[in-house]
């Protein structure tokens, strides 16, 4: 059974708020309720009132006597904590709020909405709302809004943050004769949100396409197990705003955590299999494509075309969305040739030219569909004086119908005389669009559906048994003793080693002789580096020395470092000199972390040393869902890669080493949630192994 059904198919309705005046809201959503067709009992509620558009009504839910699983509550604020208490009372099992006058509104309003919760929670109550337009579902049916207009039935769920996208996208549906399964308006989200409505609509027989409009995310962790569960049944778009600069700074500004950064969400949605869309424009044409067409069994395109610029144009995109034209069989071009002008082309894109009229598109289109190794095909159609848009409109709906399984999209570019021919397409279900980037970027996300859907089984980290816990959190109660968040260079080792992360062993001394028995136990040669949290930049003010070889070296070195250090930094806090064993140069990489507050640990991989900043060579991924097969495609994505696996002829390093740091650090970072932010710079790999030369980690 579904989570939801209370909602999305309740046994009775009540509509709190009622009210005789048709212009109220009250009024309109019973009016909905009514002709929508809802197949159980709908009772008005209003104190005052006997009789509301031919029903019944009842001064309050709990005098009824009958069951009622949903409540629709349109009554000023200030009433709604009063109607929630009689709902629960009555044993109403979901709450729809659409009355505003909460979280949006400040204080008061955020103390109201907190409250409503407790008395839902109390009840067992779900609430959608408060702040909502309301719920659809053309199925069961049921109109619980105040939209105006009904979706037509359909398999598309759309689920918003927004009421007036809502809306919005419900009327261009009537108009262009698209249905939907569901509309949500989640309002302020204060109990229901997207990862319970992503979640509901995966297990709903009725829906094949889940839709979200979306400001934020809710519950990282609830988000992402339930978009990773959902996209393995059915693709989820998501289009997400709030994706500025500001917006997300504002968001950090007092934590300094990375709050929902945009590069947080970009990979929430690529892990858990979300097709994240940039524009409304893109959210629709994608509804349009995963509701009328299927999903390819592979990127291979063909393009039909009778002008050579758009065919160019429909090409250059397919790379840029993944795709590949499609290279034809010799069968294919064999049968093209002799039927085709000698100008045509007969190779991918297949131009038939500007005098072609159907017959010319259509065996065209027969033969390139029949074609193995095509898995879709876009069909370019330009106004010329002997194109015949509609008989071509019907020779493709006829070429499709014989390719159950492979994608046709149209695209009619001009105005008015192809309308009656792209009319044709869209009404026998061929998306129509008006320029081919968009039909081949729509295609695009038809296609990286097939990848997805098919992506191997979710990861986890692996378990690493030989980690010591109990030795971090010694660490991490000094550093908390003496008021510090940064830890020094020794004890980040320390943490490093305890994880099991080949660092370079480094020992904190606090007087020269010290230093030299530190140099004489690790061995020579060794490197002096100044140990100060406040000092950033020490190779900048000479608080970093290498290849010391002897005792003598560094005794001197000790005492001349601490000069240095002090004519530069008076008054920052230092707390000795960091002795740590040398290293032969390795290949440098970087390797970091900082915790978003919404999804957890995001780890950054990449390319180090002094061209970091111009190459910007880093990869991302949460460490939710991050195995050894995420780590290694996360290193697959940067040019790191290109010198790891060997460059021109070259050994390659020990890339498994690599990938087990990152893994360790993944460990790590989720069992000590304190641990705000790591970096691991430089990390030197080699042919064999690899090895951590300089670790910083922030805690909490
Ligand atoms: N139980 C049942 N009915 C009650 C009631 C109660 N405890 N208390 C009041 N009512 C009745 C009222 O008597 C009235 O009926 P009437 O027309 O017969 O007098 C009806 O409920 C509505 O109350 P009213 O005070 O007239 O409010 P309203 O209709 O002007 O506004 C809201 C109510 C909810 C629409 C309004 O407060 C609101 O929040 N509007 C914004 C909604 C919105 O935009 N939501 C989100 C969009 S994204």
């Amino acid at each position: 059974m579904q989570a939801l059904n209370a909602l999305f198919r309740p046994e009775g309705v009540a509509v709190v708020g009622a009210s005789k005046k048709r212009e109220k809201l009250g009024n309109v959503i019973l009016r909905n309720m009514i002709k929508s067709g809802y197949g159980g009992n709908v009772y008005p509620i209003n104190p005052k009132e006997s009789e509301i558009e031919g029903l019944k009504v009842y001064p309050a839910v709990s005098g009824i006597g009958q069951r009622v699983e949903m409540a629709v509550v349109v009554v000023p604020a200030e009433k709604v904590l009063e109607v929630a208490r009689d709902c629960g009372t009555a044993g109403v099992k979901s709450l729809v709020v659409i009355s505003a006058g909460f979280k949006e509104t400040g204080p008061e309003g955020m103390a109201r909405e907190k409250e409503l919760v407790g008395i839902c929670h109390a009840h067992g109550m779900r609430l959608l709302g408060p702040n909502s337009v309301g719920l659809m579902d053309t199925h069961t049916p049921l109109n619980a809004s105040f939209a105006a207009g009904f979706p037509l039935k359909g398999q598309i769920a759309f689920v918003s943050q927004s009421g007036a996208m809502l809306v919005a996208i419900l009327d261009w549906s009537l108009k262009i004769g698209i249905g939907f399964s569901r509309f949500v308006s989640m309002g302020n989200k204060a109990d229901l949100n997207e990862a319970d409505f992503i979640a509901d609509a995966a297990e709903d027989p009725n829906t094949r396409v889940i839709l979200c409009y979306i400001e934020d995310v809710k519950e990282g962790a609830h988000f992402l197990e339930a978009a990773e569960k959902a996209t393995r049944r059915k693709p989820v778009i998501i289009l997400k705003s709030g994706t500025s600069q500001a917006g997300a700074k504002a968001a950090s500004s007092h934590t300094g955590a990375l709050a929902g950064s945009d590069l947080a969400y970009e990979m929430a949605f690529k892990q858990s299999g979300v097709l994240r869309v940039r524009r409304m424009s893109e959210l629709f044409d994608l509804a349009v494509v995963f509701a009328r067409q299927p999903v390819p069994r592979g990127p291979r395109v063909a393009i039909i075309t009778n002008s050579g610029g758009p065919g160019i144009v429909a090409t250059d995109r397919v790379e840029v969305e993944r795709l590949e034209m499609a290279r034809l069989s010799r069968k294919t071009v064999e049968t093209l040739r002799p039927k085709l002008p000698l100008e045509a082309s007969v190779y991918n894109p297949v131009d038939v030219l500007g005098d072609a009229g159907v017959e010319r598109f259509s065996f065209a289109l027969e033969s390139v569909m029949a074609d193995e190794s095509v898995d879709s095909a876009v069909v370019l159609l330009c106004p010329t004086a002997v194109a015949e848009p509609v008989e071509t409109a019907e020779a493709i709906v006829k070429a499709k119908a014989r390719y159950p399984e492979k994608p046709v999209l149209g695209v009619y570019m001009g105005g008015e005389s192809l309308a009656s021919g792209a009319d044709y397409l869209v009404e026998h279900g061929i998306p129509c669009f008006t320029f081919p980037e968009l039909a081949v970027r729509a295609l695009g996300g038809l296609t990286a559906y097939s990848r997805i859907r098919e992506r191997p089984p979710k990861e986890e980290l692996p378990r690493y048994r030989d980690v010591d816990p109990a030795a971090v959190k010694r660490v991490f109660e000094q550093v908390r003793a003496e008021r510090r968040r940064i830890l020094l260079g020794s004890e980040s080792m320390e943490v490093a080693s305890a994880y099991g992360i080949p660092a370079a062993p480094m020992l904190l001394a606090r007087r020269a002789r010290e230093a030299v028995a530190h140099a004489a136990e690790l061995g020579y040669p060794v490197v002096l580096k100044v140990a100060s949290p406040e000092i950033i930049h020490k190779t900048d003010i000479g608080g970093v020395k290498i290849g010391l070889k002897t005792a003598e070296e560094v005794r001197e070195e000790f005492w001349e470092m601490m000069e240095r250090v002090h004519s530069h930094f008076p008054r920052a806090a230092v707390y000795g000199i960091e002795v740590q064993k040398m290293y032969p140069k390795g290949t440098e990489l970087i390797v970091g972390m900082t915790r978003d507050l919404q999804f957890g640990p995001l780890i950054a991989f990449g390319l180090g040393g002094i061209y970091v900043n111009l190459l910007r060579d880093t990869a991302f991924r949460l460490v939710w869902g991050m195995g050894r097969r995420e780590i290694q495609a996360m290193i697959e994505e940067t040019k790191a890669y290109t010198l790891l696996r060997g460059f021109r002829g070259e050994k390659p390093l020990d890339i498994p080493a690599v990938v087990e740091i990152i893994g360790r650090i993944g460990k790590l970072v989720s069992d000590f949630p304190e641990i705000v932010e790591m970096d691991i710079n430089p990390v030197f790999a080699y042919r064999e192994g690899a090895r951590a030369l300089d670790v910083k980690i922030t805690i909490e």
